[in-house]
């Protein structure tokens, strides 16, 4: 497998590719649409290997409602294809992304991570805020953050 990907911006439908096998299987695709999804100050990017999308995050611009996450962004909507994942494709979209944030002087980045996806996040230097909570249908959560600037 080549090492690297391309990382460009990309719509909110475009990442269905990757949200809909990863995120919402079996499920419909509207299923796919997150709320937020079409503000102008949230921004999807693609990881592209030779023109094919494997990898796609969002990021909207959100605080968050009991922890006081000021100036942040929500990364939501994180899928690397299941065939691409761990070879490092996903840790390369999140530190382009945090790069790109910072240089836009945003202070943190924060996720309900998906319990699954916590030793990922925790590699890339996020920390657990809070208990644990459900979102029905998908299952066991956590806040986690980073302070990127
Ligand atoms: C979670 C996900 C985005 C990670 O992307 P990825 O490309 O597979 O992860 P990477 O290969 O970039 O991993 C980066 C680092 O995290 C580590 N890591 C990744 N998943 C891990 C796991 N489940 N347990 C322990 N370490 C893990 C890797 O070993 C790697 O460590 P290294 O830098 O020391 O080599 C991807 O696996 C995925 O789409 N999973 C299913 C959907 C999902 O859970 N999304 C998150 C929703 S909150």
């Amino acid at each position: 497998m080549a090492d690297t990907i391309q990382i460009k911006p990309i719509s909110s439908k475009e990442t269905y590719a990757v949200r809909h096998p990863v995120l919402r299987e079996g499920r419909p695709i509207s299923s796919c649409a997150l709320e937020g999804d079409n503000v102008n100050t949230t921004i999807h990017y693609g990881g592209f290997m030779k023109n094919k999308l494997i990898a796609v995050a969002s990021f909207m611009k959100n605080s968050h409602a009991t922890h006081k996450l000021e100036n942040a962004y929500q990364l939501r909507g994180m899928a690397v294809l299941k065939k691409y994942q761990g070879n490092g494709f996903g840790k390369i979209l999140l530190n382009f992304v945090e790069t790109s944030l910072s240089e836009k002087q945003i202070s943190i980045l924060w996720m309900n991570a998906r319990e699954i996806a916590i030793p990922f996040y925790k590699k890339l230097g996020f920390e657990v805020i809070g208990n644990v909570f459900d979102i029905p249908e998908i299952g066991n959560h956590y806040t986690m953050h980073k302070k990127i600037k």
